[in-house]
């Protein structure tokens, strides 16, 4: 290992024991990002869900494989991305046997910007692609409409790409919007790809 790649795994150690905020209370496990440590590109999405919780892992539920699609699609490949979450244990509220995410309030993101700060500041990616408001606001530090500044966005001294987060893709009720909104999504990551 790289004394980079020792580092972000060394990281993902302290991550995991994470008790900045109140989340780790509810949550089976922190969820740290993943991909190699030299990565160009970084994807920042909101929180883990309810699959990610379970497995420890970043994007590995119905919003992920939406995101997969999506990659591949753009000819990105996921392996040479750094994947991780502005918010790194799920927020959600148990109903019956269900657990229904909840959104992280600007205290919390606020709390985990600190290992997102040092995340970046270790892979030291050329792009950060901030997927959703959640994301987009903590990397630049105020409130970030995606449908005004989609498109490409300087988060401090890094170069950044605002687009949507595929939840709200898998949330579209009407099958042509889905399609259409899925299509931008795709070239937005394409134009990710070229930056
Ligand atoms: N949504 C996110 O923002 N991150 C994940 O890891 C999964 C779903």
């Amino acid at each position: 290992m790289t004394p980079v790649a020792d580092a972000v795994s060394a990281l993902k150690e302290e991550i995991a024991h994470c008790r900045r905020c109140p989340l780790h209370c509810a949550a089976t496990q922190a969820v740290p990002g993943e991909g190699p440590a030299d990565a160009a590109i970084m994807l920042v999405g909101e929180q883990p869900g309810d699959a990610e919780d379970l497995a420890g892992r970043p994007f590995v539920g119905p919003a992920g494989q939406l995101l997969d699609r999506a990659l591949a699609e753009a000819g990105l490949d996921r392996d040479r991305l750094y994947l991780t979450n502005a918010v790194k244990h799920f927020k959600y509220e148990p109903r019956g046997k269900r657990r229904i995410h909840q959104k992280p309030n600007a205290g919390e993101v606020q709390s985990c910007k600190w290992w997102l700060n040092r995340e970046i500041a270790l892979v030291r990616p050329r792009l950060i692609v901030a997927l959703g408001a959640t994301a987009a606001g903590a990397l630049s530090g105020r409130a970030v409409s995606v449908t005004k500044e989609r498109g490409p966005m300087s988060f401090g001294e890094a170069q950044g790409f605002v687009t949507v987060h595929p939840s709200f893709l898998l949330r579209l009720p009407d099958e042509s919007a889905r399609e259409r909104e899925y299509r931008n999504f795709v070239s937005d990551l394409g134009r990710v790809r070229k930056e």
